[in-house]
């Protein structure tokens, strides 16, 4: 694997590969890899000749009172993890490459918005955010020219929200969504959980079984399936949820009581200091 700095020795590589009729696959990441980044590489591999896998901790993304600066940072580890992977291409920038215009001049500013799918759950927790996430998916897009990209299923509305761009602006790119990986214990992996305690580990197990208590009640109907998944997250008193609700898969707008047809049951919840995401798809008939 070729590890890169800049966009000029990306783009001389992705057109190198492009050249010998390879396919051009990407996974955009912020880094600290854990198996469910690497499961991503290998569905990027499984549709593409030639994988570039990208590390940068957006900025853009990040309000003033988030974890940005204390964002875990393991450039050294990453590589090492990726050398076992099928991924051809690190492109890992400094702060303001990603930024640098043809012309050399830094600009930040923002390119894209969220629409309505945004305003709510974490777009409502977290303003901003969504819209500093499109900006630098669009801006990787645009520097790595991929035909398939590869987005974790675990970050539901984000996903939701890089598909609507693609549609959008990118329309020969195919969007990929890559299963959740778990630990044992059910817990979604993330690069957060690192932030957590022993014992807030074991907390943050209700969430997995919440959805998990869903799932069993599914055949009862929308009403009841959420009304088990905010039972489970109750008897737990060191959760506190930001946010628990059953959404249409395909509008990301909350379901009514008679719906029929894929939703997903998104939880956020802080766990300590540590803010966690989990999801699950449930089928309604
Ligand atoms: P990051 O949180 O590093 O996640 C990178 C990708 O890994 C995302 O598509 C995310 O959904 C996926 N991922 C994380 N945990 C996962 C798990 N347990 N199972 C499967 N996939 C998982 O998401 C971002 O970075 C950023 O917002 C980014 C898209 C890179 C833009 O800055």
């Amino acid at each position: 694997m070729r590890v890169v700095h800049t966009n000029a020795e990306l783009a001389q590589a992705v057109a190198e590969a492009r050249a010998t009729g390879k396919r051009i696959g990407f996974v955009p990441t912020m880094g600290a890899l854990h198996a469910g980044h690497l499961s991503l590489v290998e569905i990027a591999a499984a549709r593409a000749e030639f994988v570039v896998v990208s590390i940068f901790v957006n900025p853009l993304q990040f309000a003033a009172n988030e974890d940005f600066g204390k964002y875990p940072r393991t450039l050294d580890a990453d590589t090492a993890a990726l050398e076992h992977t099928a991924a051809d291409l690190l492109y890992a920038p400094n702060a303001e490459e990603v930024y640098r215009q043809a012309d050399g001049r830094i600009d930040t500013s923002i390119t894209h918005h969220a629409g309505r799918a945004g305003d709510n759950f974490e777009g409502a927790v977290r303003p901003g955010h969504f819209d500093g996430m499109l900006t630098v998916v669009a801006r990787l897009f645009d520097l790595v020219k991929p035909n398939v990209a590869v987005f974790g299923a675990k970050d539901a509305q984000q996903l939701f929200l890089v598909r609507e761009l693609a549609a959008q602006s990118y329309p020969g790119l195919e969007i990929i969504a890559a299963p959740i990986v778990r630990e044992e214990s059910g817990l979604a992996l993330s690069s957060r959980n690192r932030y957590l305690t022993a014992h807030e580990r074991i907390k943050a197990d209700t969430l997995s079984m919440a959805l998990r208590a869903a799932v069993q009640q599914s055949e009862n109907g929308p009403a009841k399936a959420l009304s088990a998944a905010r039972d489970a997250l109750a008897q737990e008193p060191a959760i506190r949820l930001d946010y628990l609700a059953l959404v249409d898969k395909f509008t990301f707008e909350p379901v009514p009581e008679d719906f029929v047809g894929s939703a997903l049951l998104l939880i956020a919840a802080r766990v300590g200091n540590t803010r966690l995401l989990d999801n699950q798809e449930i089928d309604f008939r």
